[in-house]
């Protein structure tokens, strides 16, 4: 077994493992890329204050989201085709979440459903959706969560149309994964990977079933959200979707002061700044860039969280000192899970909240809610 140090060892462990397609369409983005290496080099930038001769024994990462007890500031994010790294990975996922006392987030893209996962946790989970074109379908979404152990709505904002990703279209990602040659040849080296996937019956969209009209697959993933998600999404579908829930909702994908105070105006519990992990709009400003404005903007009418290049504990307390109330990650437990499954998600979130912890005492905190910019050399 491997030594394993940081996030990048799981994400080591995960390209071996994980077949081409799936590893490529977790670790990727959109386009050039320069917004998917901008959220990590903009944190690279940001300085951290070392202070000596404070007593920082008694440390606590402690805090809340949303009113929810957190053991840190840190909600795993929604992420589409999660299963397909690991056999049942978003139960998985939100199992390693629960013990490690932090929110999950299933993605309406997931292979696992929204009963699959309700049926398998003993706390609420958050769901995360998109708008389709056909709203009695969003509707009937937004049922099913109501029903399961769901205690926050987080709707997607940034992909009605979807940016385009290079390599998913040169491995030809499907779902579930399709023969081509070159596929069957990685395959070969991925046999654990395939021995796992027999274990589970979900290997398509478990929240689509019955929806999808041909279940045996999706052969190309963005003309399928091409003709699905709905371009015509405004601020006042929020507002409809916000009356159907009537619970807690997230807005996330937000990187501008104006479409902050939009989402303020709706009055939602939480706004997570985004650029979709850059994914999307290549060219946009790094998440953490954006941050600070959006915090100013309306961080005293709502939560805001960012996520976006999150891979340690060090990237958190930065977004916590720059004025985030929470952060999630995307790439960072997808690593964990297909390298090791729960144990890996597990890792991921151990490395993170250590990291973290140890970054507050060398900045001289004891108290995560206390951080404050102070503790930058910006
Ligand atoms: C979907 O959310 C994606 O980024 O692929």
């Amino acid at each position: 077994m491997p030594v394993i140090t940081n996030i990048e060892d799981l994400r080591q462990m995960a390209r071996r493992r994980v077949p081409k397609a799936v590893f490529d369409y977790v670790d990727r983005g959109s386009y050039d890329e320069q917004t998917l290496r901008g959220n990590r080099a903009a944190f690279a930038e940001i300085g951290l204050r070392q202070r000596v001769g404070w007593n920082v024994e008694n440390r606590s990462t402690k805090t809340t989201m949303l009113g929810e007890d957190v053991n840190m500031p840190l909600a795993i994010a929604p992420t589409g085709l999660t299963g397909l790294n690991w056999a049942n990975g978003e139960i998985l996922g939100a199992l390693a979440a629960e013990k490690a006392g932090i929110p999950f987030t299933l993605s309406t893209m997931s292979i696992c459903s929204i009963e699959d996962v309700s049926a398998a946790v003993s706390k609420p989970f958050w769901f995360q959706l998109y708008v389709m074109r056909d709203r009695d379908f969003v509707a009937d979404l937004i049922a099913r969560a109501k029903r399961a152990k769901v205690s926050a709505l987080m709707l997607t904002m940034d992909l009605q149309i979807q940016g385009q990703r290079h390599m998913d279209i040169r491995n030809g990602l499907s779902v579930p994964p399709r023969m081509t040659l070159s596929n069957a040849l990685d395959m070969c080296k991925k046999i654990p990977w395939a021995m796992n996937m027999l274990t589970t019956k979900r290997k398509t969209f478990g929240n689509l079933d019955g929806y999808v009209k041909d279940t045996t697959g999706i052969n190309n993933l963005s003309q399928w959200i091409a003709g699905q998600f709905d371009p015509t999404l405004s601020w006042d579908d929020v507002a409809w979707v916000k009356s159907l829930w009537g619970g807690k909702l997230i807005v996330k994908g937000v990187l501008d002061v104006q479409d902050a105070r939009m989402a303020a105006q709706v009055g939602i519990d939480a706004l997570v700044v985004s650029n979709h992990g850059g994914r999307q709009l290549d060219g946009a400003s790094p998440a953490i860039r954006a941050l600070p404005k959006i915090v100013e903007a309306i961080g005293d009418r709502t939560e805001v969280w960012i996520d976006g290049g999150i891979q340690s504990g060090q990237d958190v307390f930065k977004s916590i000192a720059l004025g985030a109330t929470g952060c999630l990650i995307g790439k960072a437990w997808l690593y964990g899970l297909g390298a090791m499954g729960e144990a890996g998600v597990s890792t991921a979130l151990e490395i993170i909240r250590k990291e973290l912890d140890v970054t507050m005492a060398l900045t001289g905190n004891t108290d995560i809610r206390e951080v404050t910019r102070d503790s930058l050399q910006l």
